[in-house]
């Protein structure tokens, strides 16, 4: 779909901000995810910078896990297309496997919980999910994460590997997307 004219001039979380909590984040999972067995699976394409910087922090946290990705698509522009679907799935064998899943942003909920279902069938002996983002008051389906970095309000942010129409993702802190005429979330479909 067509970009609506928008700026990303407002910063919502500084690279420092994002670093520090990222760091905290790997440091509580080590705490309560002791496996000899560990796997992290993004799910791309948003969580490819957020994965990358915390798995780092797993190695400074004596933390170990095989590292696999999967692409779930469902959005054009700010707006959910409905369900996702696994359009690139993974090839880590999980079966038995303590299961990271990482994602950018908890919106509706629909990605999280497809996903988890979707490694749970696999055989997985636990699955635990972990989003940088969350945004609980765009909830369509009940949907909670194990870990989580910052819970933000309802408007639609890019940078740190989260996109708008595919763009903005190199930026690194998170900026929010603001429309010329007011518009987001699904008013900006028109
Ligand atoms: P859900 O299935 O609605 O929870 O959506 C999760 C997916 O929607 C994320 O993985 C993102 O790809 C996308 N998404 C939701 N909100 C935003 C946003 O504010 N910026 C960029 N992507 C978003
Ligand atoms: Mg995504």
């Amino acid at each position: 779909m067509e970009s609506l004219k928008y700026d990303i001039d407002e910063i919502v979380i500084t690279p420092r901000k994002l670093e520090r909590r990222v760091n905290d984040l790997a440091a509580e999972m080590a705490t309560g995810l002791q496996s000899d067995n560990l796997v992290v699976i993004g799910v791309l394409r948003g969580s490819f910078i957020f994965l990358a910087d915390m798995v780092r922090w797993f190695y400074m946290n004596d933390m170990h896990p095989r590292i696999d990705f999967m692409i779930m698509e469902s959005y054009a522009g700010t707006v959910s297309q409905g369900e996702p679907a696994v359009s690139r799935d993974f090839t880590v064998d999980v079966a038995g496997a303590d299961v990271v899943l990482v994602d950018d942003i908890l919106d509706t909920g629909r990605t999280l919980t497809k996903a988890t279902a979707h490694v749970v069938a696999k055989g997985a002996k636990t699955v635990r999910t972990c989003v940088l983002l969350d945004k609980p008051s765009r909830r369509l389906v009940p949907c909670e994460a194990d870990y989580k970095g910052f819970v933000i309000e309802d408007f639609f942010v890019v940078g740190y590997g989260l996109d708008y129409n595919g763009r903005h993702r190199e930026l690194p802190h998170i900026a929010k997307v603001r429309f010329a005429d007011g518009a987001q979330n699904d008013d900006a479909s028109a």
